[in-house]
């Protein structure tokens, strides 16, 4: 938000002990997710009963530490959130964190505080594998509690609609099944360890520009199928102790106050248990946010009011709000901690050491299995032992590598080796352009000690090339920062890169592009570059994890998450909607400070036309090819799918062997897409799985489809309806593989909202 002001001074009170644990239920026997909802609901009602009417009100509305100084006795952590407890009903303070990529300091509020940077969500769905995002949650989770936070604001799981989008990195792709699964698994890791991860931004808020005042349009079923799909299993896998709603409106309703999202989907057809807390200055109202199903105002400094507090006791007196439904607001607020284990493992009175060492490995890990290598033509990667002269070019790669910007930034160990803070836009008070400390540079030369690697800035495009004509091998490092907040104006490299790469491999036809970016972008140069290699956000250790899979010690196994257009013209909105209102008001406020706060952009609405085709599924309806499709990414052996065996009846069994036929051991990650045959919808991704395999060995699997992915979402039943009949089913390397192909007769059904 662009009125953040981030207060650097620590507030040297005194830390109240936590008070003493709540007695559990203990079971001898494991609870279903149901039983321990239960469980934590009678608890949590049961402290509800025993509390006063301003106690209730206390617990549904949180300070922005940064602008909250005096409003507690209590000591105030820098950062996103601070509920107070109440101590003698054995309630902790609540102290609120980001977000998914680690314990994030945004413009470093917490003066020489770091953490470890996992690499960017979409690195981490690039692995396609939820125990990578498990044990990345895991290991944040550990750190944020180590800091003494017990809510977590990761797990964010919007769709990537655009590719221009200033947050896709924060998320998890296109894919409704591939993001839901590895969000799940990222909550339940933050969450072992008694803290709440709160999944976000509940919904559709899917383009930074205007994202305070846009109105997301989308129909109920598509948008059931694809958003909502997404938060749905997440929240299935993961079971958030919270869910955060969004800052935009959906179909004419803000989303904090939206009762078909919150009331209608969420609590009542998912029967979610926790809390819905709102995103930071996302409220609007008092009685019609509480009676939608918003639970908790967060950050209330950021809005234009406190809504939840002297108002929402007055609209409670005045029966404007039920007092059973300020009961149920607490008790979901309880439940959701009680659930975690807030209450029964409370975070530590002081702050722990971190095992920053063993942790970076997590992140190394995680990047080394995202990183997806695009082309590789003639084998010019792995770097070859004979490769005597490497020039690095660009892309800071001598200090660095790029981290996205916004809430979610992590100082990360090791600090900030470039650091550039922004002079005007929505981004400007809380995000710099910010790298973190790992040396491509560094990483190549430890791993290739009998190669001269050398590092020119590409600046200076005819010394770049230059350069890389005097060496045996080019490597350009090409960079596009996004961040929270704003939107890119498009999706080209920005700052003259296409042109310095087009440069260096004309000079040099062994050149490798590097892309640290925050999603797709166009590339102009691809039949002139042999080797690319996708790198995102790749973290903390992101330039030891690019040493290993350019020099062949780690085999690339990245897929992609998220499909790349071949040119502006293929993606279904070209640039942002609403930026040139934007941005034509942002100059008219610059010119006219005095009056500035006129020149506000009103709601506009931005029509999600195509449904739930979203990504992928656009392609195949509109019948055009990506640059690179969904799901692709090569490694240095070579897989293949054989004797493929589908069964149907009340579900749909995949049944196929995959070999390695090549000679180096590896990761594949066959994926397997459905549709009904006939039936006019693009083929949806139903399942998929990360294998390692060594060379030469072959392992047969069998997946299930996702039923709701076979499914249609129908208003009138209102719930999931299989229509029966005969599915085609494609075994494929990427969502535009069709090569090994069957079909299989699954019964008509109906399921749940
Ligand atoms: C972001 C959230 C974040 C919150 C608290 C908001 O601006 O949209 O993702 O968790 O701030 O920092």
């Amino acid at each position: 938000m662009s009125n953040r002001v981030f207060v650097r001074t620590l507030h040297a009170a005194a830390y109240l002990a936590l008070v003493a644990a709540q007695s559990g239920v203990v079971s001898a026997r494991p609870q279903t997710a149901a039983a321990v909802s239960l469980t934590a609901r009678n608890r949590a009602e049961a402290l509800v009963a025993r509390m006063t009417l301003d106690e209730k009100i206390a617990l549904v509305h949180g300070l922005f530490p940064p602008m909250a100084a005096g409003k507690t006795r209590n000591e105030l952590i820098p950062s996103a959130g601070h509920v107070d407890g109440i101590p003698r009903l054995g309630i902790p303070i609540v102290r609120e964190t980001d977000a998914s990529l680690g314990v994030a300091n945004q413009v470093e509020q917490r003066k020489g505080d770091v953490a470890t940077a996992l690499p960017s969500g979409l690195a981490t769905a690039a692995t396609f594998d939820p125990e990578i995002a498990r044990v990345g949650g895991a290991m944040i989770g550990s750190e944020a509690r180590a800091k003494r936070f017990n809510v977590m604001l990761a797990g964010g799981v919007n769709l990537t609609r655009d590719p221009w989008n200033g947050r896709n990195f924060e998320y998890l792709g296109e894919d409704p099944l591939l993001a839901g699964e590895m969000a799940g698994a990222h909550i339940a890791g933050v969450q072992s360890n008694n803290i709440v991860s709160t999944v976000k931004h509940f919904a559709l808020n899917a383009q930074e520009t205007g994202r305070m005042v846009v109105d997301a349009r989308i129909g109920e079923a598509a948008l059931r199928m694809s958003d909502l799909l997404a938060f749905q299993i997440a929240i299935e896998r993961g079971r958030p102790g919270s869910v955060m709603c969004a800052y935009n409106k959906v179909n004419g309703d803000w989303a904090c106050e939206n009762s078909l999202l919150l009331n209608d989907v969420l609590k009542r057809d998912w029967s979610y248990p926790g809390w819905v807390m709102s995103d930071w200055g996302g409220v609007h109202s008092t009685a019609k946010a509480a009676n939608a199903g918003l639970d908790q105002q967060s950050g209330q400094e950021l809005d234009k009011a406190i809504y939840f507090s002297g108002a929402l006791k007055a609209d409670v007196q005045a029966g404007k709000v039920s007092a059973g439904r300020l009961d149920d607001m607490v008790a979901r607020y309880l439940t959701g901690l009680i659930s975690a284990g807030v209450l029964d493992k409370p975070v530590p009175a002081k702050a722990q050491a971190i095992p920053y060492a063993r942790h970076a490995v997590v992140a190394q890990r995680a990047a080394e299995a995202g990183i997806v290598l695009l082309k590789n033509s003639g084998g010019l990667l792995p770097l070859a032992t004979s490769v005597r002269r490497i020039v690095l070019i660009g892309g800071h790669a001598d200090v660095g590598v790029l981290s996205g910007g916004g809430s979610s930034q992590v100082r990360s160990v090791g600090g900030a080796p470039v650091e550039v803070p922004l002079t005007s836009g929505a981004a400007a008070s809380f995000a710099r352009v910010t790298y973190h400390a790992s040396s491509p540079l560094r990483a190549l030369r430890a791993a290739l000690p009998r190669a001269i690697v050398t590092y020119v800035d590409g600046n200076n495009v005819a010394a770049a090339a230059q350069a890389a004509r005097g060496a045996d091998l080019a490597i350009v490092f090409a960079t596009q920062w996004t961040t929270e907040a704003q939107d890119v104006a498009n999706t080209s490299l920005p700052d003259g890169q296409d042109a310095l790469i087009a440069a260096v491999a004309a000079a040099q036809p062994r050149t490798v592009a590097v892309l640290e970016t925050g999603g797709p972008v166009l590339m102009p140069w691809i039949e002139a570059v042999p080797a690319v290699v996708q790198a995102w956000y790749p973290g903390q250790r992101g330039g030891e994890a690019l040493a290993n899979i350019l020099t062949g010690r780690v085999n690339p196994s990245g897929r992609l998450p998220i499909s790349f257009p071949a040119s502006a013209a293929q993606m279904v909105r070209q640039t942002p909607v609403g930026l040139d209102r934007l941005t034509s008001l942002e100059a008219q406020a610059a010119a006219n400070p005095a009056n500035a706060s006129q020149y506000q952009l009103p709601s506009f609405p931005v029509d999600y036309a195509e449904g739930a085709d979203v990504g992928y599924r656009w392609y195949e309806r509109t019948a055009q090819r990506p640059l690179f499709p969904f799901g692709h990414g090569l490694s240095y052996t070579q897989f293949t799918y054989r004797n493929l065996q589908v069964s149907g009846g009340s579900g749909l069994r995949v049944s196929f062997e995959v070999v390695n036929t090549g000679r180096l051991a590896g990761a594949d990650v066959p994926q397997v897409y459905v549709a009904r045959e006939g039936s006019k919808t693009p083929m949806r991704l139903a399942a998929f799985q990360r294998l390692t395999l060594k060379p030469g060995e072959s392992r047969r699997i069998t997946l299930t489809a996702e039923p709701r992915i076979l499914a249609d979402y129908d208003t009138g039943l209102p719930g999931w309806r299989i229509a029966g009949g005969r599915y085609r089913v494609a075994v494929a390397r990427d969502a535009g593989d069709r090569s090994l192909t069957a079909t299989a007769v699954v019964d008509a059904a109906t399921m749940k909202p």
